[in-house]
């Protein structure tokens, strides 16, 4: 596997490399990130390697971030159609200015404009919204994105930390209006936080959705500098915002940081690797506050996990899902629900019938 191993992004044309760089860490603005230097060295590197896909916000250092992915583009522009760069509206940077952040109209249509000069580009290729904004009624956040994409400003769309409910209504006016899909979710999801695999990945499987877990070190606890046997100082500029690990998270650090010892490899690459490997996702975004940190997490591209290795994973951070994801596993293997044929064979859903394209 490398980073110029691409893939389609949900029911779209776009690929992506398997890993995405996040760069909320670039910028020093809110106290846990890197200086321009070190972030451009990070940007050249993963570029360097065949990654294509940066993604971003308005809101990460308070824009500086998207600064500095300008100002590195501004200096390579043959590179800038090369790659996806994707960026988020929701965040409002403006003190006492009530439509400077939002999904509503004009406070999209502002943000888009503050992106792009700072990106220094014409167009975006993945704009996020990075809430869920209940405030506004959905059919204006997406008649104003699919503006933005017949503008030639955007083009495609994202939905980042929304209820599916919430996800799966905006998807379906968007396909009966003829707007523009939302082809891709971001989410939290790692080896401490699994709950997404109760509602978002399913919906985004069953309606073509790519998936980009974000927070898969788990702010760092799963990058191999916690351990239950270890105390004393941490090398970490994030504890200032997520605090330290608990006892269950100890539970789960511990049996990563031995199936790594197992695989030879750090355990920032097995727990990457353990995401990158999940059913549903598309592009894993990866976060580092320094060069060898980045270096450290693209060794997840080397790794694969034995059955084993994975079971051993899969089951230490087996999450609690919320209802009726457990009840829905229990029906499920028995025949006398929904269709068994006489003879006794259970019903099967065809594959067909499964994927969306033939539900409506
Ligand atoms: N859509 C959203 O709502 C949302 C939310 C959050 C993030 N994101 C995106 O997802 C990206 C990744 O998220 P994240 O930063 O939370 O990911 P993460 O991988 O869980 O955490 C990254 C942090 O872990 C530490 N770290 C990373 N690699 C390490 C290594 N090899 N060894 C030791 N420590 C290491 C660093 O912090 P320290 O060294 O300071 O401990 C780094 O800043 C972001 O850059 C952003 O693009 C999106």
């Amino acid at each position: 596997m490398s980073l110029d191993s691409y893939v389609t992004l949900g029911r779209s044309g776009l690929r992506l490399s398997p890993f995405t760089l996040g760069t909320m860490t670039f910028g020093e603005d809110h106290g846990w990130g890197c200086s321009p230097e070190e972030s451009k060295n990070i940007l050249a590197a993963y570029l360097d390697r065949g990654g294509n896909s940066i993604d971003t916000a308005n809101i990460y250092t308070n824009g500086h971030s998207e600064k500095i992915i300008g100002d590195y583009f501004a200096g390579h522009r043959a590179l800038r159609d090369r790659v996806v760069i994707g960026t988020k509206f929701f965040g409002n940077l403006y003190e006492n200015d009530p439509n400077g952040g939002g999904a509503g109209r004009k406070a999209i249509v502002q943000q888009l404009e503050n992106s792009l000069r700072r990106l220094q580009t014409d167009y975006v290729d993945i704009y996020w919204l990075h809430n869920f904004d209940p405030a506004t009624p959905v059919e204006e956040t997406l008649r104003a994105l699919d503006d933005l994409i017949s503008d030639g400003k955007v083009r495609y769309v994202g939905f980042s930390d929304v209820p599916a409910w919430a996800t799966a209504e905006a998807a379906t006016i968007a396909r009966l209006r003829g707007w523009a899909p939302i082809v891709a979710l971001q989410l939290e999801y790692s080896l401490l936080e699994r709950t997404s695999e109760g509602e978002l990945i399913p919906m985004a499987q069953a309606l073509g959705m790519g998936v980009l877990p974000w927070g898969p070190l788990k702010s760092g606890f799963l990058s191999g500098k916690y351990s239950s046997a270890t105390t004393g100082p941490v090398d970490t500029t994030r504890a200032q915002m997520v605090g330290a690990p608990s006892e269950a998270d100890y539970v789960v650090i511990d049996a990563l940081n031995a199936v790594a010892g197992d695989v030879g490899a750090s355990p920032a690459a097995v727990a990457l690797a353990w995401v990158r490997g999940r059913p549903g996702i598309t592009s894993t975004l990866v976060g580092a506050r320094r060069m060898d940190q980045f270096e450290a997490n693209l060794h997840a591209l080397d790794v694969t996990l034995t059955e084993a290795q994975r079971a051993t994973l899969d089951d230490v951070s087996a999450p609690a899902l919320n209802f009726p994801a457990a009840n829905n596993r229990m029906l499920a293997p028995m025949i006398q629900f929904a269709g068994a044929t006489v003879d006794g064979t259970p019903s099967v859903v065809s594959p067909l019938l499964r994927s969306s394209s033939a539900r409506y």
